[in-house]
């Protein structure tokens, strides 16, 4: 094994979208949009929010030529994120305009669900085949307050409208935020067993929208990735101190943030600290209560970020340790934001500009070199090469989920 050296950041992969870390690059987040209808507390401040001018964002013919060239260099599958994708107008030829691109072969969307009813008809049409739905909760107050909107009936009513359009796969993605999620587990694991939903728990990232900026890696210890990337120290699979995993908030004498309460409402820039995550191992114990112990199965496909576990009654739950076991050594994805900044990473701090070379240049060789470049200064973990867990640079809504 050998230690990935720094001064190699920016070489380029002998063939197509392979890292100096030998991770294959064959999945693309486009972002389509920093706007959405709901207001997460922990994705966008109280304060308010800005959301870019709309000449900054890029069309769908700018966004299809820029997967056209991606997927010449080996990206098979699209997922449109937001903010939220739909309330873009006309998203669904989008979804048409990038089934059709030659090597694409999946195009999937994570969406909130608010607007999902008049849409799901149309965008199975389209030939989207598989939903995720962001749903932290399924009580209605706890909805509430943490998205600032009453729209709980509206996303459950999406859900239905995309299972009887012909969704056979809606995954349901809840974060796991301590103080807040705890009392949603059961009750979410209860709706997705009822309704034939998979249901997968997200340790809750520190993003700028809420935590400044500041650096954990000393609190939840510099992580070692369980599955390993190549030429990397195998070090313990990273977990949170002790104290962490003890039920409540961090008292205001730890200095670490300040209590919020039990709903992160008016998420600010300080509110962020380790012990707001609620480690997947906790979601599990809970979960034991009800279904027993679980068992970890094999994943769907090699490089999914979940760890999917099974219960004796078959039930099953997915956990994406996001926090305590990142899946770097795993990761085969890009991300293109609304506004034509291509990242290799939720974490890149050294993201490049395509919306500069899509407007400017005819030519297609510039696109092709930027995609190059970005997978080779990819970094071993989390946009670093020491695997600190700093906050991400822009707020989730202007990145893509
Ligand atoms: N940590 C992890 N996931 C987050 N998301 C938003 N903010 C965070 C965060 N801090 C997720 C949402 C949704 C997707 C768009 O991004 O829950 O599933
Ligand atoms: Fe919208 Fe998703 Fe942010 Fe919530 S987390 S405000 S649904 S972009």
């Amino acid at each position: 094994m050998t230690t990935p050296n720094p001064t190699d950041a920016g070489s380029q992969p002998a063939s197509g979208l392979v890292d100096r870390f030998g991770r294959r690059h064959t999945d693309l987040r486009v972002s389509v949009t920093d706007r959405c209808n709901l207001r997460c507390t922990y994705c966008m401040p109280c304060s308010g929010v800005a959301f870019r001018p709309h000449e900054e964002i890029l069309t769908y013919e700018e966004i299809a030529r820029f997967v056209t060239v991606a997927a010449e260099l080996g990206i098979r599958c699209v997922r449109l994120t937001g903010g939220e994708p739909l309330v873009r107008r006309g998203v669904v030829d989008l979804v048409k305009m990038l089934g059709c691109i030659p090597g694409i072969d999946e195009v999937t969307m994570t969406t909130n669900a608010v607007l999902l009813t008049p849409f799901a008809g149309p965008l199975f049409a389209a030939g989207l085949r598989r939903i995720n739905v962001s749903l932290d909760t399924v009580d209605r107050e706890c909805y509430r307050r943490l998205t600032q909107r009453d729209e709980l009936p509206s996303a459950l009513a999406g859900i239905e409208a995309a299972r009887r359009a012909g969704f056979q796969r809606i995954k349901l993605n809840a974060l796991a935020i301590r103080g807040f999620t705890e009392d949603q587990v059961l009750p979410l694991a209860r709706f997705a067993r009822s309704e034939g939903l998979e249901l997968r728990f997200i340790e809750y990232m520190p993003t700028v929208a809420n935590c400044g900026g500041s650096d954990y890696s000393e609190e939840v210890g510099l992580c070692g990735d369980s599955r390993g990337v190549p030429g990397t120290p195998a070090d313990e699979p990273n977990k949170p101190p002790a104290e962490a995993r003890e039920p409540g908030l961090a008292p205001a004498s730890e200095g670490h943030s300040q209590p919020i309460g039990p709903v992160p409402v008016g998420s600010t820039a300080e509110n962020w600290s380790p012990r707001q995550v609620l480690a997947g191992d906790e979601i599990l114990r809970i979960l034991a209560a009800e279904y027993g112990p679980a068992t970890a199965i094999a994943a769907d496909r090699a490089g999914a970020p979940a760890t999917e576990y099974r219960f004796d009654d078959g039930g099953r739950v997915g956990i994406i340790r996001s926090v305590t076991a990142p899946f770097c050594g795993a990761c085969t994805r890009l991300r293109l934001t609304a506004d034509g900044r291509l990242r290799n990473c939720l974490f890149d701090q050294a993201t490049l500009d395509v919306r500069g070379i899509l407007r400017r240049d005819q030519d297609d060789a510039p696109l092709r070199e930027i995609l190059l470049r970005s997978v080779g200064h990819k970094q071993p973990f989390r946009g670093s090469c020491h695997g600190g867990l700093v906050a991400t640079d822009r707020p989730m809504h202007q990145i893509g989920g």
